[in-house]
C-alpha cells in the first residue's frame, strides 16, 4: 500500500473528502508536497503558524530542549526553565493581572481548565457563551460552541449553559449574579471573522464586573499578532478575568493555556487540591518552542507589517463573485454566495498552489488567515490565483 492508502486505512478520518496532501516539508509561507508541488499556505495550519513554517528559532530551540530533556513528570511538579521562561514572558506581555499562567496540551483544555476555574472560584454554575462560538471539540468545550447542529449528536452535555447573540446589548441583561462566567471570542473566527464594537465588548466586560461573573476571553486565534497586535483585546478596551490561549502559543507545537491572576488561579489549588491535572500540558519542548516563536513576533517586526498586509489583501480581492470581505488583521473572511461557489473557487485555488479554507459556522466564506511571514510579492501572487479561480470554477 503506499502512503495514501496507508493514511485512508489506518489513520482516523472525519470527513469524506480529506485534503490529502502528502506534506514533504513547509518552511516559511509554502508547503511541499512530495511531488515537489508547492503551495502557498493561506491558513497556517488553522492560525498556529504565524512566524511561518519552521521559523529557524523555534527549530533551534526545539533542538536545543530535546537536547536537555524531554518529558520529566506531570505539570506543575518540578521547576522547568522552558515553562518558567515562557509563563515569565507572556506575563510580561499581558496586563498585570493576568500574571499566572497555566499551560494544557490543547485550546479545548484550556476551555476547560478556564470553565472549571470560574465554577470554583465563583461557586456558581452557569456559563453563558455566543452563538456561532467556537472553543474546542472535547465536551465541555463543546458545550459552550455557539451552533446546535454540530453540538446536537453529543447531547447531553453540560448543564446550565445559556447561548446569547454576540454583538447584542440585549443579551447583557441575562448575566446574572447566577453566572459564573462568559466566554467570547474577542472576535469571533468561525462565523466568519466577525469583531464586536469596542463599546459593546467594553459593557459586557462591566456587566460582569457588576454580577461578579468572571469574563473568559478567547484569543485562541486571534493571539499573536493575528490581529495586528499581540491580542485583540488590546485593540478594543478591555482586559478578561482570563484569558484562553492556543494555537501559535506552541510556535507549531501543541500548547494551549489559560491565563488569570495569581489569586483567582489559587481557587484551582485547594479543596480539592489539584483542580486541574494534565500530564503533558506546557511540555518543555512545546514551551521552548512556543518562546522561540513569540520572541521572533516580537523582535522582528511583524506586528508593525500586518494592518498593511490587510490592506493589500482587501485591494487585491476585488471580484463580482465576492460579496464582501470582513477582516481584522491578517485574518479575513471571503464571502461568496453559496459553500457550492466557495469550494469550487477553494478546489481550483488549491490545484493552482494556493491553499485556503471555509470556517465551520460560514461555509460561503474562504479563510484567509496567513502566516505573518508573508511578504507582499507573496499576497499579490496568492490574490491573483484566487481571483483567477473563480471564473473558470464558473462563477457568475
Ligand atoms: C477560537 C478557538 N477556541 C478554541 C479552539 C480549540 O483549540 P484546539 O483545537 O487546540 O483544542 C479553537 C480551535 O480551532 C479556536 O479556533
Amino acid at each position: 500500500m503506499n502512503q495514501r492508502e496507508l493514511f485512508l486505512k489506518h489513520v482516523a478520518q472525519t470527513s469524506p473528502a480529506p485534503l490529502g496532501i502528502e506534506v514533504a516539508r513547509a518552511s516559511g509561507a509554502w508547503l511541499y508536497d512530495t511531488n515537489g508541488k508547492a503551495y502557498l499556505d493561506l491558513i497556517g495550519g488553522i492560525s498556529v503558524c504565524n512566524m511561518g513554517h519552521c521559523h529557524p528559532a523555534v527549530v533551534s530551540a526545539i533542538k536545543k530542549q530535546a537536547d536537555d530533556y524531554l518529558h520529566v513528570l506531570v505539570y506543575g511538579e518540578f521547576i522547568q526553565s522552558p515553562q518558567v521562561q515562557y509563563a515569565r514572558l507572556l506575563a510580561e506581555n499581558l496586563p498585570s493581572s493576568l500574571n499566572s499562567v497555566y499551560f494544557t496540551n490543547s485550546g479545548a483544555e484550556a476551555t476547560e481548565g478556564a470553565m472549571k476555574l470560574a465554577k470554583r472560584a465563583t461557586g456558581r454554575t452557569q456559563i453563558i457563551a455566543f452563538k456561532n462560538a467556537y472553543h474546542g471539540s472535547t465536551q465541555g468545550a463543546l458545550s459552550v460552541m455557539g451552533d446546535e447542529y454540530w453540538r446536537n449528536a453529543f447531547r447531553p452535555l453540560l448543564p446550565d449553559v445559556l447561548h446569547l447573540d454576540y454583538n447584542s446589548f440585549e443579551s447583557l441583561s441575562f448575566i446574572t449574579a447566577r453566572t459564573a462566567c462568559v466566554i467570547a471570542e474577542t472576535v469571533q473566527a468561525e462565523s466568519g471573522i466577525y469583531a464586536p464594537s469596542p463599546e459593546w465588548l467594553q459593557a459586557l466586560r462591566q456587566r460582569c464586573s457588576e454580577t461578579g461573573a468572571l469574563l473568559v476571553l478567547d484569543e485562541i486565534q486571534a493571539g499573536f499578532g493575528r490581529t495586528g497586535t499581540r491580542w485583540g483585546f488590546e485593540q478594543l478596551g478591555v482586559v478578561p478575568d482570563i484569558l484562553l490561549l492556543g494555537k501559535a502559543l506552541g510556535g507549531g507545537m501543541p500548547l494551549g493555556a489559560f491565563i488569570a491572576d495569581r489569586p483567582l488561579m489559587g481557587a484551582l489549588a485547594e479543596n480539592p487540591v489539584l483542580g486541574h491535572i494534565t500530564t503533558f500540558g506546557g511540555h518543555p519542548v512545546c514551551c521552548a518552542a512556543g518562546m522561540a516563536g513569540f520572541k521572533a513576533l516580537l523582535e522582528e517586526g511583524w506586528l508593525q507589517e500586518v494592518k498593511a498586509k490587510e490592506q493589500l489583501f482587501r485591494r487585491l480581492l476585488v471580484h463580482p463573485a465576492i460579496k464582501t470581505v470582513r477582516s481584522f488583521g491578517l485574518w479575513m473572511a471571503v464571502e461568496f454566495d453559496s459553500f457550492d461557489t466557495n469550494k469550487k473557487i477553494i478546489d481550483a485555488a488549491l490545484e493552482a498552489g494556493v491553499l485556503t479554507d471555509w470556517f465551520l459556522f460560514a461555509p460561503q466564506c474562504m479563510r484567509i488567515a496567513p502566516p505573518l511571514v508573508i511578504s507582499e510579492a507573496e499576497i499579490q501572487a496568492a490574490c491573483k490565483t484566487i481571483v483567477s479561480a473563480i471564473d473558470p470554477a464558473g462563477r457568475t
